[in-house]
């Protein structure tokens, strides 16, 4: 029952290519990375292995879902493909463009405490991860991703049959994505500032056009979400819970996806060089790339009291939105 695997092109038996049924729509560095290869230890979950970028960029929304779809991997009947592309979220057109090819799609948002989420920002487009490589098993050998979707195959019941695998075509985990870097090079010129002067005004007002922190104003970008899917279609996820606790955060999406409660505390491991945890699939260990927990620079406590008083009214406006305190600190 073992799969062909001929150089970069596998497909294994009874698998299909599908559209996907969930989405990772934002937020970028909220953890929308640790958060898929989390997901993908469940039996259940395909993901597709870069960002595809098909409904926020024109060039490829134009190609049609046909195109998208081949940008998928191959599932099992009774799994759930994953997309993830984190500018979804603050792309206007996206949500009804999403609506278009599902309306009962499954929508997932991972968001974290904004001022830090904003500091993730600047130190990612200071470091200029735009030429940085795909993080983490983005773009698995074919081999190991053979392997994967043998483990699945014996939870999904799948029977195999030897000879089944002559229909040949690569399986989708390519990696064509720029994970969920920002290849603006207008991040470049102000590289050199600090954050400190690029969010606060010399006059000391907060810079409300400073992308970092629009980024961060949730539910600015959000009310345009809900107002094309309903609430329930939605959930929410802590991505500083991720850090702290996976687990508990993947349970609730496990009940969001209806999907058996399968990933528990066996599958992490605390990584003390890296400060976060590592995952434990079936195939061998692995922790997130070095662009994924970076060390942020220092920022002068009173700027970050000072956007924390700030973002405040706009946290609020988010909570009411979501209908969840997410308790964050003002
Ligand atoms: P930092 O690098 O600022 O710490 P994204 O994938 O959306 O870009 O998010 C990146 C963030 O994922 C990282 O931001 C990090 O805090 C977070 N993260 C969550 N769980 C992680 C894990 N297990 N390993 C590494 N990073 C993780």
């Amino acid at each position: 029952n073992h799969p062909m695997v001929f150089p970069n092109r596998v497909r294994f038996p009874k698998t299909r290519k599908r559209l996907p049924q969930t989405l990772i729509i934002g937020v970028r560095k909220c953890g929308t990375r640790a958060l898929l290869e989390m997901l993908y230890l469940h039996p259940r979950i395909q993901k597709a292995g870069g960002e595809v970028h098909f409904f926020d960029r024109d060039e490829n929304y134009l190609k049609g879902l046909e195109w998208y779809r081949k940008k998928m991997p191959h599932s099992f009947q009774g799994q759930i493909t994953i997309e993830k592309s984190p500018s979804y979220f603050v792309s206007p057109e996206v949500p009804e463009r999403v609506r278009a090819m599902n309306a009962s799609i499954k929508l997932l948002l991972i968001v974290r405490e904004p001022v830090t989420r904003a500091i993730s920002d600047y130190t990612q487009l200071r470091s200029h991860a735009a030429t940085a490589p795909l993080p983490l098993a983005n773009s698995p050998h074919p081999q190991q991703q053979a392997y994967h979707l043998s483990t699945q195959s014996k939870f999904l019941g799948v029977q195999l049959e030897n000879g089944d695998a002559n229909d040949l075509s690569n399986n989708g985990h390519t990696s064509t994505g720029v994970g969920n870097t920002q290849t603006t090079s207008s991040a470049f010129p102000s590289a050199s500032k600090s954050f400190e002067e690029l969010a606060i005004f010399p006059n000391g007002t907060v810079n409300e056009s400073y992308r970092p922190l629009i980024i961060s104003m949730y539910h600015l970008h959000l009310h345009r979400w809900l107002e094309v899917f309903p609430r329930e279609q939605l959930l929410v996820v802590n991505g500083d819970q991720l850090i702290e606790d996976p687990v508990s955060q993947l349970r609730r999406i496990e009940n969001f996806l209806g999907i058996e409660h399968r990933i528990n505390n066996m599958h992490f491991y605390f990584n003390e060089t890296k400060g976060f945890y590592c995952l434990r699939y079936d195939s061998g260990d692995r922790c997130l790339r070095e662009t994924k927990g970076r060390k942020h620079p220092h920022i002068d406590p009173l700027v970050v009291s000072k956007l924390r008083k700030f973002f405040a009214e706009h946290n609020q406006k988010f909570y009411e939105l979501v209908g969840q305190d997410l308790g964050w600190p003002e």
